[in-house]
């Protein structure tokens, strides 16, 4: 990838695409880690006296302008944090990004002024990838800096359609996500060892398959772990289970054996009849739940294999909750693999976005990974494919 050492800023527009698809909840911003994440970038931008133009989408509004998906609430965070002011130009229907209106107003401030537009994906083209979009945008910059790698794989107008028009760079998040994920995908350090987790093996098929032949061991919690139970035969209650994907799922567990991969499964549950905080809680064997029962946490027997077996790894990554961790009487067994992981002296680890990134945050152990993504459905796509299209528009 091209990348900010091969350009020099000063004095220069730079249109900059970040990620600012932060949750809200009435209005308010409540998670600005993609916030802070940028600021790197628009800083190395600032101090070399360029004026950073930045584009984001935030949420999947339909259908044009809507109020409640408009990027305004993210400008005074970014602020507070530069410490200078940050002009947002937007907020209504005639001031789209891609828009005449918009190009005035940003061609009238004087240099080193901050901009933050508004929300890319009220233009219709956005989604679309419309050239005439990228090129509308790519009139608001002498050069292009993408940094959004949480929507490097959306091969959009604003991520990869207007790097056809602007000489185009990854910023400083862009390449420290890019190369953190690679270095686990083309030269882990062995053992390297995976730790899957989270609802879905339909969400996880393509990170398994290809990592399957690069790993000593594979550790899987989560929901996903009853299709492989059932998949073996296992009563697995009213537990989550995908069964289209039984045969799927016996297919991984042989090619496993095959390459001498270790696949760790939980051997004990933490059952409950439903979801909710102070419901009744059993520890049960993860292939014998009783009927009218799921299993919601990785139970006692399975936290202290998995920790063990994590023992010694020398690359990790994690990717997926081991239960329902959002609520406490659920969450003992994300804490205890998440705890493992942060406690392994001199190796690498890294949490592949999502979900994973909440429970680290919400354990208070993030800081002690050795990365931890900013992007959920980027991180899975790259561990997959090993490329993004964000990737092979500045490559
Ligand atoms: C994300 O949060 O994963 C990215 O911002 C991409 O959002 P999207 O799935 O709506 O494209």
């Amino acid at each position: 990838m091209r990348t900010l050492k091969d350009f020099d800023a000063s004095g220069k527009r730079v249109l900059v695409r970040v990620d600012y698809n932060v949750p809200m909840k009435e209005g308010k911003v409540k998670d600005d880690t993609r916030v802070t994440a940028s600021l790197p970038t628009l800083k190395h931008l600032l101090e070399q006296g360029a004026s950073p133009v930045l584009l984001s989408h935030l949420g999947r509004p339909k259908g044009g302008f809507d109020k409640d998906s408009s990027l305004a609430p993210i400008a005074p965070i970014l602020e507070g944090y530069l410490g200078k002011p940050v002009r947002f130009i937007g907020g209504d229907s005639e001031l789209l990004p891609g828009s005449d209106a918009v190009l005035e107003r940003v061609k009238a401030l004087p240099q080193g002024s901050v901009v933050l537009l508004d929300n890319v994906r009220f233009e219709p083209g956005e989604e679309k990838n419309d050239p005439t979009l990228s090129q509308e945008y790519a009139r608001l910059g002498d050069a292009f800096v993408l940094d959004a790698f949480g929507s490097a794989h959306r091969a959009h107008a604003s991520v990869t359609g207007v790097t056809k028009f602007l000489p185009s760079y990854a910023g400083l998040l862009m390449e420290q996500e890019v190369s953190a994920l690679k270095r686990v995908l083309e030269n882990p350090t062995r053992p390297f060892w995976v730790v899957l987790g989270g609802a879905k093996v339909s969400d996880k098929i393509g990170v398994i398959d290809n990592l399957l032949p690069k790993v000593q061991g594979m550790v899987i919690g989560g929901a996903m772990a009853f299709t492989f139970i059932k998949a073996q035969g296992g009563e697995v209650g009213k537990s989550l289970v995908e069964d289209d994907k039984l045969d799927l799922a016996r297919a991984l567990l042989e090619q496993a054996t095959h390459k001498g991969v270790k696949l760790l499964l939980p051997s004990d549950v933490i059952a409950a009849q439903k979801i909710e905080a102070g419901t009744p809680t059993k520890v049960m064997p993860a292939d014998h739940i009783e009927a009218g029962w799921m299993g919601l946490d990785i139970g006692p027997e399975s936290r202290k294999t998995f920790v063990e077996a994590l023992q010694g790894a020398r690359t990790v990554l994690w990717n997926g909750p081991m239960g329902v961790f959002e609520t406490d009487d659920f969450a003992k067994g994300t804490l205890a693999v998440g705890q493992a992981i942060a406690d392994l002296q001199g190796a690498f680890t890294v949490i592949g976005g999502g979900d994973s990134v909440a429970a680290a945050h919400k354990l208070g152990v993030a800081d002690k990974f050795s990365h931890v993504s900013t992007g959920g459905g980027a991180s899975l796509e790259l561990l997959e494919l090993g490329t993004l299209p964000g990737i092979e528009a500045l490559s």
